[in-house]
């Protein structure tokens, strides 16, 4: 039951014990905890900084403060629903510890700018984990793809075989991906660190407050410019969801590639013990449950971005309740993107084994070098819708002889074309045909040395 006194005398009655849960937010933002002893500490530094209160009091607080650090990570200190929320709680405990100087701390400030530093304090810390994650990730996917320079892989469009690559530029494609990821963070990054505090309820405060001491103490970039903005502003927020859901696409792309290599249709992996599951009825299978567990949460991140969009569409300035409903989305996308990266980063660096011999014969079990003979003939002055057509009767023709390109003999090639001659068979063979692609950013072997070595550098920070 939250005490009526919590709410100043102007209440007659307690909560109604149903409403007190309804309304309470500390079974979820206890985890800000230590974020919003943090907001607190600077706060009472400013507050003593600015003479708002003495010197000494300041000191009590910063200790008391702390002292409810200790207890919370010793595990002595855990609030109940009688303290509605996080906020309510330190400062109930720092009362209890310190006596009534305690009632001090919440002098020129509101919940209201207190949530949303905390929250940007959480997200700060969040936003350079998961870059950190991304960064090992990426780190993996490049160990693997300086190991397969020179495996080669069917690469596909409409999931119909296309054209073979490198296996190392298939994955430095996810690597490319991940360095995006990682850039817009820091984009994000930039947004939420604003400090709101003392900002107030809404309208800034009477006392001689200094927001730019409490925003370097906290290491805060800037300061909000406008204190309703300032209090009910969640873009950075919405911002960071969508950078988390962008990194969820990437990871549950790749997931479902490893579904498909892991099958029997495909057979291009072999999952590992130590990061596939077994069924409980067919004693054959193996299965992949974390790239399936990983693309099944990606809905879930998906779906906070989405509540987060529309808690924010219809509020009016400044603060209402409906924002606390931001706080357990964020968590659980934080949560997710982390264990999800976590996860990943394993599977590649443990769990995968690719079927070098089974992924060498598929590249040669199709017609996905055709491409390549109509460049043949365009290079020998054939103009090249014109080689295109000659080769789709190659093709068909093949097909209809149950034959793959490389089996024709030279006479059947030059009474298609009479530019066609023995160096046909080296043309189309998978590792020329890969070795060719040597443009910018392309899969030839030259290529994707030179794009490892950019990555390496990438992400060594240099
Ligand atoms: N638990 C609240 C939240 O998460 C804290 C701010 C409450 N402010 C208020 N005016 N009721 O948003």
């Amino acid at each position: 039951m939250i005490e009526k006194q919590t709410w100043s005398q102007r209440f007659e009655s307690a909560l109604h014990p149903a409403i007190a849960r309804f309304n309470a937010s500390i079974g979820f933002d206890i985890e800000l905890i230590k974020y919003d002893i943090t907001g607190s500490q600077a706060h009472a530094k400013m507050l003593a900084h600015t003479g708002i209160i003495s010197y000494e009091e300041g000191e009590i607080l910063f200790t008391g403060l702390e002292q409810i650090r200790q207890e919370y990570d010793q595990g002595q200190f855990q609030p109940g629903i009688d303290s509605e929320d996080v906020h309510f709680a330190v400062e109930k405990r720092l009362t209890e510890i310190v006596g009534d100087v305690g009632k001090k701390l919440h002098t020129a400030r509101s919940r209201n700018d207190q949530v949303g530093t905390d929250t940007r304090l959480y997200l700060r810390d969040q936003i350079r984990k998961i870059r950190q994650q991304l960064r090992e990730f990426q780190g993996v996917l490049l160990d693997i793809a300086e190991k397969n320079v020179e495996t080669l892989i069917p690469g596909y469009t409409h999931l119909q075989r296309a054209q073979p690559v490198s296996l190392a530029h298939h994955l430095l494609a996810y690597f490319q991906m991940a360095q995006r990821d990682w850039e817009r963070l820091a984009d994000v990054y930039s947004r939420v660190n604003i400090s709101p505090l003392g900002c107030g309820a809404l309208a800034g405060t009477t006392f001689p407050i200094d927001r730019h001491y409490t925003a370097k103490l906290l290491h805060f970039d800037r300061v909000y410019a406008n204190s309703l903005d300032g209090v009910s502003d969640r873009d950075f927020a919405i911002e960071f969801l969508c950078a988390a859901s962008i990194i969820m696409v990437h990871l549950s792309r790749l997931s479902e590639e490893v579904i498909l290599w892991a099958s029997e249709e495909f057979r291009f992996v072999t999952l590992k013990d130590s990061c596939a599951t077994g069924s409980s009825i067919m004693p054959q299978k193996k299965n992949p449950d974390v790239p399936e567990l990983v693309r099944g949460k990606t809905g879930r991140v998906f779906g906070h971005l989405q509540a987060m969009l529309v808690i924010m569409k219809g509020l009016p300035l400044a603060y209402n309740k409906d924002l606390q409903e931001d706080k357990e989305g964020i968590f659980d996308s934080v949560n997710t993107v982390q264990a999800c990266l976590e996860a990943m980063t394993i599977l590649l660096q443990e769990g995968l084994e690719f079927r070098h011999q089974r992924l060498a014969t598929a590249v040669t079990e199709d017609f996905a070098n055709a491409t390549d003979v109509a460049d043949y003939l365009a290079a020998r002055g054939v103009p090249f819708r014109e080689a295109y057509n000659i080769v789709g009767k190659v093709v068909k023709t093949s097909i209809a002889a149950g034959k793959l390109l490389k089996d024709l003999h030279l006479e059947e090639w030059q009474q298609i074309h009479p530019a066609f001659a023995a160096d046909i068979y080296e043309a189309i063979a998978p590792r020329q045909v890969v070795a060719a692609r040597n443009s910018y950013g392309g899969t030839g072997f030259v290529q994707v040395r030179e794009a490892i070595v950019n990555a390496r550098t990438q992400i060594s920070g240099k």
